[in-house]
């Protein structure tokens, strides 16, 4: 099957709201060090460009999961493919995500880093799909509210490929 992509948020527009993301979360975390926790692969190249603009103490820490298998849709069971390095007890957890569709994945990363006796958890995604929702996760931190739509680009992939364009775009199939 043929795919088309159309531009829904340029490079700059998501630069520019990454800035002021990172300037809030400095602003909250002030006198702390905030540990973020990326959730592969997505949410990779807006992990770098968020801690390149904080400007309190960060660590980082990588954690996969998948709720998808190859498609568009959520299979709905959430589980843990490559858990953390190191533990996070005591420490302020920051979630970066790329997306929160369901909230599926979201809600279960929060039970988790809760159990696991973290001082804070804390959400930043640079896109939100509030539309989607099944279960309760809350963002603290949202890029951009976005509509129905599945999209790729700046770490987001359709069957893993279009994870390097600059730019979030929008993948019509070639019946739309
Ligand atoms: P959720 O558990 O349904 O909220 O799904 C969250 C995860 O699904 C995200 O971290 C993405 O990896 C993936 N996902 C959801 N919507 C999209 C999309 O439109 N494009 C690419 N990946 C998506
Ligand atoms: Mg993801």
């Amino acid at each position: 099957m043929s795919e088309r992509i159309t531009e829904l948020i340029s490079e700059e527009k998501v630069d520019e709201r990454i800035s002021e993301l990172g300037a809030q979360i400095s602003k909250d975390y002030a006198g702390k060090q905030v540990h973020l926790i990326c959730i592969l692969k997505g949410a990779s190249f807006f992990m770098c460009e968020l801690a390149k603009r904080i400007t309190v103490p960060v660590s980082i820490d990588f954690m996969s999961v998948s709720s998808y298998g190859g498609g568009t849709e959520s299979s709905g069971v959430v589980r843990i493919v490559k858990d953390l390095e190191k533990p996070v007890k005591d420490k302020d957890v920051l979630i970066v995500e790329d997306i929160v569709d369901s909230g599926r994945t979201l809600a279960f990363l929060e039970d988790l880093f809760k159990d696991r006796g973290c001082a804070s958890v804390k959400c930043v995604s640079l896109l939100d799909k509030p539309d989607r929702r099944v279960v309760d996760a809350k963002v603290d931190y949202t890029g951009f509210i976005i509509p129905d739509k599945f999209v790729v680009g700046y770490g987001m992939d359709y069957d893993e490929r279009y994870r390097n364009l600059p730019f979030i775009g929008v993948v019509h199939l070639d019946d739309d």
